[in-house]
């Protein structure tokens, strides 16, 4: 079912585990997901870029997501998230065409700009019931790059991350902890860093840059209060690889469906495998869905 990203961030505060916000770019993407939400009983969040949005159309991607979560995924809730909006009127138009919850990425402007720009979409949002993730401390790497080693991977500042959500009042804070974009030998998450964050600062907190960390670390940031984790590079790599592989396999065969169904399969997997970990598998209570 289609739900709004605060009941399904505050019932993991509560239970003390972490939801995955999954990057989509496709429909067989969006069917992974829903499949592995299903199958293990888990609350998910759907999330789009900018340039997912741009491949799929913002109203395809809006009606594919809230179909599928309606029809697919009815027994469990599935949030619709702008993840990276960079811009006011790309926030603004995810807003409009209907999503609950959005992602200001102003991270690469000057502090002062990124709250203001930040402000803004708060002001906006809250006349909506749309809930805000801010961030601080741009991320480096790309959704999708595996391998390299990254030269550096800056950390947002205490102080910094600090202010911006007492400034702006976001509902959610994502800040540079050690993490990239993609996966990389060196990167790592700053528990201490996290820990002094979430000291200071009440709201849910959003990992991005889940892919390639540790399983060890992922359960000790969520010890530590991390509430939602961003995976994208683990999906591409999942559906990708998968169908380059039955291409391979099947040189001769046109139709799509067959070519595309393993990729959907390998999606879930990885999925299932990231809800069991985060600990939101199982937490859908089935007696308490309202059909
Ligand atoms: O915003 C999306 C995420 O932060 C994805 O990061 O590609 O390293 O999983 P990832
Ligand atoms: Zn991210």
């Amino acid at each position: 079912m289609l739900a709004h990203i605060k009941d399904i961030a505050k019932e993991a505060g509560k239970g003390g585990y972490a939801v995955g916000a999954f990057n989509v770019h496709n429909l067989e993407t969006v069917l992974g997901v829903a499949h592995a939400a299903l199958k293990a009983k888990s609350p998910a969040i759907i999330q789009v870029s900018e340039g997912a949005i741009k491949y799929m159309g913002l109203k395809p991607v809006t009606h594919i997501v809230s179909t599928v979560a309606k029809n697919v995924a009815a027994s469990v809730p599935i949030a619709l998230h702008l993840d990276h909006g960079k811009t006011f009127d790309s926030v603004f138009e995810c807003i409009s065409a209907g999503f609950t919850s959005v992602h200001i990425d102003a991270s690469h402007l000057p502090l002062d700009e990124n709250i203001k720009l930040t402000q803004q979409v708060v002001e906006l949002a809250r006349s909506k019931n749309v809930w805000v993730q801010g961030e601080v401390g741009a991320m480096v790497g790309g959704h999708g790059e595996v391998g390299k080693k990254k030269i550096e991977i800056p950390k947002a500042k205490l102080v910094e991350v600090v202010n911006f959500a007492k400034q702006t009042k976001v509902d959610a804070i994502a800040a540079a902890i050690g993490t990239a974009h993609g996966v990389f030998a060196n990167e790592d998450i700053d528990l201490e860093l996290l820990y002094e964050i979430k000291k200071a600062l009440k709201i849910p907190f959003v990992l991005h840059g889940g892919s390639g960390i540790p399983d060890v670390k992922i359960k000790k940031a969520i010890k530590q209060g991390v509430n939602i984790i961003n995976i994208g590079t683990d999906i591409k790599v999942a559906f990708s690889h998968t169908l380059i592989n039955t291409c391979i396999k099947n040189k001769k065969e046109t139709d799509p469906r067959i070519l595309l169904t393993p990729s959907i399969q390998a999606v879930e997997e990885v999925v299932i495998k990231k809800m069991e970990l985060f600990g939101s598998a199982g937490q859908v209570d089935l007696k308490d869905i309202k059909t």
